[in-house]
């Protein structure tokens, strides 16, 4: 049991750790290539070293030490043909577990088995095994639909896919195909979702156009990849942004944040429940738009969630309903139904953790209302081994008026090792 007092006004500034999505992407993208790629800033944190395990099994190298990673790491690729059959953990990691099929699906006369924890084991891969059959892949799963996933590399073919729900990992993967496959894949997205695959791609040589509400890839050769700076995780920042907004007298700054557009969907709803983030100094490094954000604590208004809002918040929904406990009148989340298939089911865990805390939420099948309360009493909260719910209590804690345990705050190391020091440097220890 971790405990978190109510705290002081949270202040100072701090550069969040590197940004888990890209992390992943970089190191795949990598392994693809040829010679070595510098990787600026790579994760160190549970799910990214899942990544770099996983492209070193399918025979590329990681140049440095795995075990303490350093800033600046390099990886020598084996070529877009050339990954080894392998067993591969993915442990926590949905996205290398929808990522990387997409990649060896089409290496014909190699053969992987992907598999990772208990809560890995509960994580669709239909959503990507449906499509990649269509291209030609031949791909097995448990029950149909959950890891273990097995891959026999095949020769592939270029689609035009539908994606049913807004998935950037889906669309990754399908991506990745395509660069194996022959001729053209396009890949419609319902909503828009997090474009970084598709940045990094086109950095690396990649044929890769946007029409409309379509991204379509052409077959490639090989991939060049640009060396990648890795900004800092706007999903990691987003615990300092609430905390800031919700405890009295607080004034945070932190720096480097990635602010890419399909990124930000926090900050345009909390500015619309009447926060304060101003974004400083916005600049581009490697591809990718990076701010300073500057946060003050603030009064909150309820505010109204879903449609195209959702995929650009999908992770950082949790804190918006946080957020919600603490606002006047009451905020509706719909349209979000894939927070059940996350590290937990986040309608379910997130629920429960607020009442817990003397919050006023109900479920429904696609998001939840929460009655804001003026504030939470605080209580015992059981992070269900979900990295965002353990430190969505830890937030928690340090705005409620009691202040609040949490069972299994170890989780919070898949995306953020560094998440108690870094808050503690906020508080002035
Ligand atoms: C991710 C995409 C999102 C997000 C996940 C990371 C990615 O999932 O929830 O944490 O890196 O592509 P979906 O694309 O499945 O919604």
């Amino acid at each position: 049991m971790t405990r978190f007092d109510p705290s002081g006004p949270l202040s100072g500034r701090l550069r969040p750790p590197s940004d888990k999505s890209i992390s992943h992407r970089a190191a795949l993208i990598a392994a693809m290539g040829e010679g070595g790629t510098m990787i600026e800033g790579y994760l160190d944190a549970a799910d990214t070293r899942s990544t770099l395990n996983a492209v070193e099994e399918v025979g590329a190298r990681v140049e440095g030490d795995n075990t303490a990673i350093s800033d600046q790491l390099r990886v020598h690729g084996v070529g877009l043909r050339g990954a080894e059959s392998a067993e591969i953990d993915v442990g926590n990691a949905g996205t290398l577990l929808r990522l990387l099929p997409g990649w060896l699906a089409g290496q014909v006369g190699e053969g992987w088995t992907l598999d990772g924890d208990e809560s890995i084991r509960r994580r669709p891969v239909d959503r990507i095994a449906a499509p990649l059959r269509e291209m030609g892949a031949r791909l097995t799963a448990r029950e149909d639909r959950l890891p273990p996933l097995e891959i026999e590399g095949a020769p592939l073919h270029g689609i035009t896919y539908e994606m049913p729900i807004a998935s950037a990992q889906v669309k990754s993967c399908l991506l990745f195909a395509g660069l194996l496959a022959e001729g053209e894949t396009r890949v419609v997205e319902p909503l828009p979702s997090r474009d970084h695959t598709e940045r990094m791609l086109t950095a690396a040589g990649a044929s890769i156009d946007r029409e409309g509400d379509t991204v379509v890839v052409g077959p490639a050769e090989r991939l060049e990849p640009e060396p990648i700076t890795v900004p800092a995780d706007i999903s990691s920042a987003a615990f300092f942004v609430v905390a800031a907004l919700l405890v009295e007298g607080s004034e945070v700054v932190l720096e480097e944040v990635g602010v890419n557009p399909t990124r930000i969907g926090l900050l345009t709803i909390l500015e619309r429940m009447g926060a304060e983030v101003e974004v400083e100094n916005e600049r581009e490094v490697g591809g990718e738009p990076i701010a300073t954000l500057h946060v003050r604590s603030a009064p909150l208004q309820a505010t109204e969630v879903g449609g195209a809002e959702i995929p650009l918040a999908i992770d950082e929904l949790p804190l918006v309903a946080l957020a919600a406990c603490f606002a006047e009148g009451t905020t509706v989340i719909r349209d979000a139904e894939e927070l059940r298939r996350k590290e937990s089911d986040r309608i379910e865990t997130v629920t429960a953790a607020l009442r817990a805390l003397g919050g006023k939420v109900e479920p429904t099948a696609d998001g939840m209302a929460i009655e804001g309360t003026g504030g939470l009493r605080g209580g015992t909260i059981d992070s269900h081994g979900d990295h965002r719910i353990a430190m969505l209590g830890a937030v928690a804690g340090l705005a409620s008026r009691e202040g609040v345990e949490v069972q299994g705050m170890d989780a919070a190391a898949v995306s953020y090792p560094g998440f108690g020091a870094d808050l503690g440097s906020l508080l002035g220890g």
